[in-house]
């Protein structure tokens, strides 16, 4: 097995004449100097995360198919979570006797006409974990989510949902399992406690009204019990629509971008109720395009027009990528972006902020474009941590994702 490989920091390029420190000169006119990097140290990066891999090999994406089990360690709300291979989840599932994985799906295909919009996927999700799904606009995140609750039939694939075949047995599923659709779908002319009362109907759900009373409760929706569901604001919506998902006690929860359009402090809470669930056993699969919702779950699939393209936790994500980032900061940033694009070794160039970022696979092309082209600005040159925003760029600008 290869040397982990180190995540970004591993170096500062600076313009000789920049700071004081002497740092070592190069032909360029710039320095290159090795900055806070430790052999085998994991760097931590601007996101706050600490890389960590297990048994990684690089340039190998991470398997969750292995046999390991993994379960949240250290978890704190807002922190990315790392998996830990060899032990298990306390729990199997909602009640505990559950299947070892509660999404198990090979092969999953779907077409529509021509177009395959699920192309041979493969997911499986050890009960009680949060993933996260992403993939641009049309990629197939709809889709897949919608074959493996049932409500869409594929045309390839096999496996299993919280134990049963997830062809066969699509009924059962779907009593056990809670979806949440992109668009909201209640009854805008009813109040919240009328929505659910009909949802807990509709499931012939037994002590309906002590259990719609426990629901409003537990999702803090008491209070605006007899609000029209019309009248509320997105983050209220969503809240309803997680409650209404959550009223037949699911094991498997399918929340597609349940949190689209919410204000930050809304998706904060919101997410504090996804890992609340996730500590019940309760295994989350949710689609989102925000990178801090992505940082928030135990491991993220990639899909990029109806392929898998990546599978793993952020950290496995990023180190697999291979993407090497520098920061660009100062006035002539915005000039040097437009050089920069498609100088030789430059994969994609993009602003975070007012710092630069320019990514690439091989560090001597990059460092040389850079040279090359800021050689005698006065610009700020750094290498930065490579950022999950900075591989989902990269992964969709390859259309297919075919990193090297
Ligand atoms: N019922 C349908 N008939 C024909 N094409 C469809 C149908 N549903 C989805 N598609 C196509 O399949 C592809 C995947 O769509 P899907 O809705 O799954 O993407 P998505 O990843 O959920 O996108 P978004 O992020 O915009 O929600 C798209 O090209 C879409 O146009
Ligand atoms: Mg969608």
């Amino acid at each position: 097995m290869s040397a982990p490989r180190k995540v970004g920091t591993g170096f500062r390029i600076r313009r000789a004449n920049s700071q004081a420190g002497a740092p070592q000169s190069t032909e360029t006119g710039f320095r290159i100097r090795r900055a806070n990097s430790q052999a085998g140290a994991p760097q931590s990066t601007e996101t706050g995360f600490r890389s960590r891999r297990a048994n990684s090999q690089a340039g190998t994406s991470q398997s969750t198919e292995t046999g390991f089990r993994s379960r949240r360690a250290n978890s704190q709300a807002g922190a990315p979570q790392s998996t830990e291979t060899g032990f298990r989840s306390g729990s199997d599932g909602a009640d505990g006797d559950g299947p070892p994985f509660a999404v198990d799906v090979r092969g999953l295909t779907k077409r529509f006409g021509h177009k395959v919009a699920v192309n041979n996927i493969d997911i499986a999700i050890p009960t009680g974990e949060v993933w996260g799904f992403l993939g641009p606009n049309g990629s197939g995140k709809t889709t897949t989510i919608r074959m493996l609750c049932g409500l869409l039939e594929a045309d390839e694939g096999e496996g299993t949902c919280l134990g049963y075949d997830f062809r066969q047995q699509s009924e059962q599923i779907k009593r056990e399992t809670g979806y949440m659709t992109q668009k909201f779908s209640f009854w805008e002319d009813l109040s919240i406690r009328e929505n659910l009362d009909f949802v807990a109907r509709l499931y012939r759900l037994p002590d309906r009204r002590k259990l719609v009373e426990a629901t409003l409760e537990d999702l803090g929706l008491f209070h605006r019990r007899h609000q029209m569901a019309g009248e509320l604001s997105g983050g209220w919506k969503q809240r309803l629509a997680l409650a209404a998902c959550m009223l037949h006690a699911p094991k498997l929860l399918l929340l597609d971008e349940p949190t689209a359009g919410v204000d930050p402090k809304a998706r904060r809470d919101f997410w504090d109720q996804i890992h609340q669930l996730s500590g019940r056993g309760i295994t989350v699969l949710v689609s989102t395009h925000y990178m801090d919702e992505a940082e928030r779950c135990d491991r993220i699939v990639y899909i990029n027009v109806g392929h898998l393209i990546a599978k793993g936790t952020v950290a496995e994500i990023i180190e697999n990528s291979g993407l090497i980032t520098f920061t660009v900061a100062g006035d002539g940033a915005r000039k040097l972006a437009e050089k920069l694009r498609g100088a030789p070794g430059v994969e994609f160039v993009a602003f975070f902020g007012a710092k630069l970022h320019v990514s690439g696979y091989d560090r001597s092309l990059l460092e040389a474009a850079l040279a090359s082209f800021a050689g005698d600005s006065d610009l700020i040159i750094g290498e930065a941590a490579t950022s999950l925003e900075d591989v989902f760029i990269q992964l969709q600008q390859n259309r297919r994702g075919d990193t090297p």
